[in-house]
């Protein structure tokens, strides 16, 4: 439905890691079927494909990255980088879009959170600045505890101490805590802390999650914080005019679906870890096992990239996919949204990743949760102890472990009960966004306010 046009633009910038284009996009397509005009403003390191968004203007700028820094093997370096070096290219690019006569008066710029250069830029233009956190609220609030948590010892995580509770933030345990494998393990404290400042000083957050999920989360975050949040989600599950999930750099592979068409209702677990996280030959193996060992068909993605040292299923035996007999299928990408609302698929195991957890309990998912690193051992923890959708494998990937994991979900009935929670948390993501619902009413707030916005060139 095209609603009337607002006269005014927005700019949004992503953090260019798959993980973070694709809801930003999400948000611009919510925000343009509500009738404002879009400029994306991006890297050309993994810049968005613009083909798919023919109604918004796309506006590259310089990231200055050499090809070996343009790599999503250490996403901090990565962001840190882009902090380093991308002021005054982006001050250049928002220059020319703000006194651009042919685009509609630019009212503010969205960015992601991870790029907090973004404060000064906007500053020194006058242009106001909202930002998007596009993980979830509860491992935000996390972060924002970090100089509490170092001060009382829990930071840097000690693995001896994994067991441990927080008992500043229940139910998490030291080993929940957000960690992450990167050149400098300082950097990463100092990350976080120079975001939470950059946030604070922004305008208002706007979070893809909604209020019944992480009321807890969202009302600490609402004390803390002097400015407005919006949590505004599910992104996926707004109805929009435009061209939802075609933010993906990769193309998926859509073999899987008329495969998962000839298996069973709730039978088939889908194995995927998103876009970063690595695995060594040893844990693919282990996993290869542990899913042929559980007898249930299972769709698998092995992204290239995903097995260290390894192009892509080197490592596993010899006619191993073969041998399952049509048990198993694999593929290097997969349509997640697809997937996940096949009526074939009955458990997820996943990494964690925001968007992974909040897709799984939009589809009634349960999940079998396996974190790596940074906000998803707190996603997972969430989703297996607080929302009771899944179960934590242990750190080591291990065949027998993995067996087990999937059996509880897919034969016990401890996970038909998980299914059952996950339907009505499913129940509840649809009707928070409509009429009158929790994110329909925070998405009137912050057009209202976006509509506030005074640029220098109204
Ligand atoms: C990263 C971080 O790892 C994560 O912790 C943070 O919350 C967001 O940024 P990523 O690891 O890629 O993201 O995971 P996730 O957040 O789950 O995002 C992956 C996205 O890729 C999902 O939207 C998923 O639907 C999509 N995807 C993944 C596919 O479309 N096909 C696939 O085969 C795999």
């Amino acid at each position: 439905m095209e609603r009337e046009r607002k006269g005014r633009s927005i700019v949004l910038l992503p953090s260019p890691l798959q993980g973070h284009i694709a809801p930003l996009l999400e948000l611009a397509d919510i925000l343009f079927s509500h009738g404002f005009s879009i400029i994306i403003t991006h890297t050309l390191f993994n810049s968005p494909n613009s083909t798919a968004y023919p109604h918004f203007t796309f506006a590259p700028f310089p990231d200055q990255l050499s090809e070996s820094e343009a790599s999503t093997s250490d996403p901090l370096h990565l962001t840190n980088l882009i902090n380093i070096r991308c002021a005054p290219h982006l001050t250049r690019c928002l220059s020319l879009l703000l006194s651009d006569p042919s685009l509609d008066p630019i009212a503010c710029l969205i960015s992601d959170a991870a790029l907090h250069f973004t404060r000064s830029v906007c500053d020194s233009l006058h242009l106001p600045r909202l930002v998007l956190r596009t993980g979830g609220a509860s491992s935000f609030l996390v972060f924002s505890l970090f100089p509490l948590l170092r001060r009382r010892g829990y930071l840097p995580v000690q693995e001896c101490r994994g067991e441990e509770a927080v008992a500043e933030l229940p139910p998490l345990k030291v080993k929940d805590l957000p960690k992450i494998e990167t050149k400098d393990p300082e950097a990463f404290y100092e990350f976080v802390c120079r975001m939470m400042d950059e946030l604070k000083s922004s305008s208002g957050v706007i979070w893809n999650t909604y209020e019944e999920l992480e009321s807890s989360a969202l009302g600490k975050l609402t004390l803390e914080f002097s400015i407005p949040i919006y949590p505004i989600g599910p992104f996926h599950k707004h109805v929009t005019s435009g061209s939802l999930s075609s933010g993906a750099l990769m193309i998926p592979d859509e073999s899987c679906i008329p495969w998962l068409d000839t298996k069973e209702p709730n039978s088939v677990v889908y194995v995927s870890f998103g876009s970063i996280v690595a695995v060594t030959k040893r844990e693919l193996v282990e996993m290869a096992w542990g899913l042929a060992d559980s007898k249930q068909p299972f769709l698998w993605v092995v992204r290239p990239g995903l097995v260290t040292g390894s192009p892509w299923l080197e490592a596993l035996p010899d006619g191993f996919i073969e041998s399952l007999g049509g048990r198993g299928h694999v593929v290097k990408w997969a349509p997640q949204g697809r997937v996940l609302s096949h009526p074939a698929v009955g458990a997820f195991w996943t990494h964690n990743g925001w968007n992974s957890t909040l897709e799984s309990i939009c589809e009634g998912v349960p999940m079998i949760c396996m974190p790596c690193f940074a906000d998803q051992k707190v996603n997972a923890k969430y989703a297996s102890e607080v929302w009771k959708v899944g179960v934590q494998l242990g750190k080591e990937i291990e065949r027998g472990e993995v067996e087990k994991g999937i059996k509880r979900i897919m034969v016990e009935d401890e996970g038909k009960a998980m299914r059952e929670r996950a339907l009505q948390l499913k129940e509840e993501a649809s009707l928070c966004l409509k009429q009158g619902g929790s994110s329909r009413r925070s998405l009137d707030r912050l057009i209202t306010h976006i509509l506030s916005c005074n640029s220098n060139r109204q």
